[in-house]
């Protein structure tokens, strides 16, 4: 399912044929917000908010990519120093690809469209880096699995690009089903498709609100959670406890450190109970598991907003509404909503109309549907 869009650029950039398709999906996360770099559990969905695009072997060694949203980038070359804007990313994966193929890899033309809001906390990147690497691996016959292609996104993004991310955006992305959310143990790495009940619909409230310097508050997470780890004798915060962490603070932890364990911990409890809570459709059970998360995340976490504060208290108010908390980093982006699927328009309004009181910017509400995970084949 490409988009015609991504057919007429290509026209306009490229003579000949392209030789492969690929698509990858952006993802909401329902539960598990920053454990994966804890090495802890992580619930996301992938949604049918996709990057998609048409490529080709390139006939000389310069990779030359255009994208429908971000524009036409100076050809790079994959030996070459990192690109500066979004082709980085594309850079990174052939680098990342390469490594894991132990040998060349050939440089790519193509164009990608995509319909994920950038920088809105939906993978964006993950999904354009899943789809780049599946190109390739249609490309190279490398016969590559999903899982493998996720981990070597992961690795373009932590080495080459240098975000000290987790590996759950980069799982979401390839692992996707349609109809299910996706339970990742990323210590472990074994993953399990749960379905989504029938009528509860899933909605993506975006604030379209981005707090500066989100990506160095990030890292700051990831520290901060490395010292705590740290001080409480353990090499990652999956293996803290409550009692370790009530122990350890009348031996000094401090106050900072104490919260982000105490999130880590609390957080991963709840993507255990969530997942009964689906698997039982047991709607109470779900609505105060989100609640409890968004508050973790903060009040122990500090990653939340006023505004994603204000969504999640205006949808609580809404008719259909079930759970709701935000997705993804935090410090700005969405917030994810489980709803009763058929009264969605009714909900929308009402968020829409509840959250205008504020006057922050106007947001976009959305429905999403779970969807499959990023493939590619032949034109
Ligand atoms: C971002 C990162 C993920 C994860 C989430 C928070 O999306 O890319 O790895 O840490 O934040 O849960």
């Amino acid at each position: 399912m490409i988009p015609d869009d991504a057919f007429s650029l290509w026209k306009e950039y490229f003579q000949g044929d392209p030789e492969v398709r690929a698509v990858a999906p952006g993802r909401v996360n329902l539960i598990g917000e920053h454990t994966d770099y804890n090495q802890g559990l992580v619930f996301p969905v992938a949604i049918d908010r996709r990057t998609s695009g048409l490529f080709r072997a390139a006939s000389r060694d310069q990779c030359r990519l255009i994208s429908g949203q971000a524009g036409a980038e100076a050809p790079f070359r994959l030996l070459g120093s990192s690109p500066k804007r979004w082709t980085r990313f594309a850079w990174a994966c052939g680098r990342a690809l390469s490594e894991h193929v132990d040998e060349a890899v050939p440089a790519l033309e193509g164009v990608v469209w995509s319909d994920i809001p950038k920088g809105s906390g939906l993978s964006s990147s993950a999904a354009l880096e899943l789809c780049l690497l599946s190109a390739w691996n249609a490309v190279g016959a490398y016969g590559l699995s999903n899982h493998e292609l996720a981990k070597i996104a992961w690795r373009a993004e932590t080495r080459f690009v240098g975000v000290a991310c987790g590996v759950m955006d980069q799982m979401a992305s390839a692992l996707g089903e349609a109809g299910r959310a996706i339970f990742i143990d990323t210590r472990t790495e074994e993953f399990s498709g749960w379905r989504i009940p029938e009528g509860l619909g899933m909605v993506v409230m975006d604030t379209r609100k981005r707090r500066a310097l989100a990506s160095s508050a990030y890292s700051h997470r990831v520290d901060e959670c490395r010292r705590s780890a740290q001080a409480l004798g353990i090499t990652s915060l999956r293996d803290a406890t409550l009692e370790m962490i009530v122990e350890c603070r009348s031996h000094g932890l401090d106050d900072v450190a104490a919260r982000r364990a105490r999130h880590v911990v609390t957080e991963n409890a709840r993507v255990l109970a969530f997942r009964e809570g689906l698997e039982r459709d047991h709607r109470p059970s779900i609505g105060t598991l989100c609640h409890e998360s968004h508050q973790s995340l903060k009040y122990d976490y500090d990653v939340s907003s006023p505004e994603l504060d204000a969504m999640v208290e205006a949808s609580a108010l809404a008719p259909g509404f079930v759970a709701a908390r935000l997705t993804g980093a935090g410090f700005g982006g969405c917030c994810v909503g489980l709803i009763e699927r058929s009264k969605f328009r009714s909900f929308q309004a009402a968020v829409l109309g509840e959250y205008k009181r504020h006057n922050f910017t106007r947001p976009h509400i959305f429905e999403v549907t779970a969807s499959s995970g990023a493939k590619a084949g032949a034109v």
